[in-house]
């Protein structure tokens, strides 16, 4: 049933099953129906303590060890596309219409140890052995996706996965020896079309159940969605679940209301019309990554630098905006490419400026009845240099201390228009209109740079916490604007690469 909202013609899906009250997804090929108080169960528990699949472990239960990593397939055209992510943060309400392939679910056809396993043995990858399954089955999704990984895919796969024992070194040789002929690729294990329609069925059906004083909510559509945010404004919106589970597993949340996107039809696509992006609210920022490869390598880079890849594979950009934390990683680069948030509610679309999105900590200019439909930017000008900076404790798998972004025009040596984020100094992520005004029409140069710092420090107001100190951010602020002096000075324009 199209209708027009606010001009823009929205195309809804009415038609498709009936609503289920339970739960379906597949785990190594098996069907599973899921109802009542296990509906609510991380997936990591429901493996190990229902399905008995205990190859899957359990060590810090928030996203940064790895040990509990599986594959998760979901349709994509007719086949299945599967992903590593940590089963400790995804809930099963987020695995409805799922695939999901656990280590035990790797084993070759003749009940051979799989490839990827056999090498862990021989080149001595494993000494207590808890994180390996992860490792074997971060590989196993590099293996199926890119059969010759160079050693800096192989590094980059497995930046989700610690070890405490062994040393990354014999695992990396283990990524390195893997005899690729030998693997049975995913489909040839699990042939897609042998679950393609049960799959199908189940992510064209609405779910909603409740268990005592939960309730959990899936739609298939955006219509949908936003009908149910009218109608329960206090529910919880769960996209991939990687900031929300956490405060799940380790800060006591209990939402009793869960709206939950994970496969939410319409707001999964990432396109480009000219130089205007769009991101859809439920894209996620690996899907993001690999689509900004060529096309803003700067933000590519940043998203790479970001978590790890079972993080990047769940996490939605939508959801580090609507998150509304000062040191998350994207919003910076929005603030400086100008990006809007298109918000969605059963009364229509509104836009908002993400510079004026934040009104204080963790106060968003969103009502409880919307959604984040979209995020649109435009691609930066030829003549305009884009840096984006992240500073944390390690390169991988960490939080930010602070962040900067710059977006700047040069005419000749002179700047003549400039766009400066920070995050981490502040409540929220700020523009920077003083520093911004400093700077503009001013020659480019190590001077100009030297005295911007100090504008720099009277627009910003860091405190001391675990990430860093005030002194430490303070010191960061003038610096970064040395940093991205010399950067442009020494390499030109060219964007950075993976280093
Ligand atoms: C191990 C680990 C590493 C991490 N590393 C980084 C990092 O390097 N950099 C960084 O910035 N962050 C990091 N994070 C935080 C997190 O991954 C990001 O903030 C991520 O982008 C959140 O997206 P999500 O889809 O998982 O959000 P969710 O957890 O699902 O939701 C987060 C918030 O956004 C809201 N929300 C989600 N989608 C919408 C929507 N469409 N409309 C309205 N509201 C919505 C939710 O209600 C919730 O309040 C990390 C987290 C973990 C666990
Ligand atoms: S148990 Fe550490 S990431 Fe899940
Ligand atoms: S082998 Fe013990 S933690 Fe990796």
């Amino acid at each position: 049933m199209p209708y027009d909202m606010h001009g823009l013609t929205v195309e809804w899906n009415q038609s498709g099953p009936e609503m289920r009250d339970y739960l379906l997804f597949y785990v190594n090929g098996k069907q599973h129906k899921v109802a009542g108080e296990q509906a609510l169960m991380p997936l990591s528990s429901y493996l190990r303590y229902i399905a008995f699949a205990t190859g899957t472990k359990v060590v810090c239960e928030e996203g940064d060890c790895g040990a509990c990593s599986v594959l998760v397939g979901r349709l994509q055209g007719d086949d299945i596309n599967y992903r590593t992510l940590n089963s400790c943060i995804q809930y099963l309400y987020q695995l409805d219409g799922a695939h999901i392939i656990t280590v035990e679910g790797l084993t070759q056809p003749n009940g051979d140890l799989n490839p990827v396993q056999q090498s862990m043995v021989d080149c001595h990858g494993t000494q207590c052995g808890f994180c390996t399954p992860g490792f074997v089955v971060a590989m196993c999704e590099l293996y199926d996706r890119e059969p010759s990984p160079c050693p800096q895919a192989i590094k980059d796969a497995l930046t989700g996965n610690l070890c405490r024992c062994t040393g990354y070194q014999p695992i990396i040789d283990a990524g390195l020896n893997v005899p690729v002929e030998e693997i049975t690729r995913l489909r040839e294990l699990y042939p897609p079309e042998s679950i393609r329609n049960e799959l199908l069925a189940a992510n064209q059906s609405e779910v909603e159940f409740v268990h005592g004083k939960h309730r959990v909510y899936i739609p298939v559509n955006v219509e949908q969605a936003v009908a149910y945010r009218a109608k329960w404004p206090e529910a919880t919106i769960v996209a991939g679940g990687t900031d929300v589970c956490v405060n799940i597993n380790k800060r006591g949340f209990d939402p009793q209301n869960v709206l939950s996107l994970s496969r939410l039809q319409g707001m999964n696509e990432i396109t480009i019309d000219g130089d205007m992006l769009s991101v859809g609210g439920s894209v996620t920022l690996a899907k993001m990554e690999d689509f900004l490869r060529e096309k803003l390598p700067q933000l590519h880079h940043l998203l790479w630098l970001f978590g790890s890849p079972q993080i990047r594979n769940a996490g939605t950009l939508a959801g580090n905006i609507a998150n509304a934390s000062p040191i998350a990683d994207t919003p910076p680069a929005m603030f400086v490419l100008d990006a809007e948030l298109e918000l969605i509610s059963t009364g229509g679309k509104r836009r908002v400026k993400i510079t004026e999105f934040y009104q204080g900590y963790k106060k968003c200019d969103m009502q409880s009845n919307e959604l984040i439909h979209r995020i649109v930017f435009q691609l930066p000008a030829a003549n305009e240099v884009l840096k984006l900076y992240k500073v944390s404790k390690r390169k991988h798998l960490d939080i930010s201390a602070f962040t900067a972004a710059f977006r700047v025009s040069l005419d000749g040596g002179t700047i003549s228009d400039v766009a400066v984020a920070y995050g981490g100094v502040a409540a929220v992520v700020k523009r920077m209109p003083e520093l911004e005004k400093f700077l503009k029409g001013k020659p480019f140069t190590l001077e100009t740079m030297h005295l911007a710092g100090k504008v720099a420090l009277d627009e910003i107001t860091p405190i001391s916490d675990v990430r860093g100190s005030k002194e430490f951010r303070n010191q960061l602020g003038r610096n970064i604007l040395l940093k991205f002096f010399h950067e442009v000075n020494q390499a030109g324009r060219t964007p950075a690469c993976r280093q």
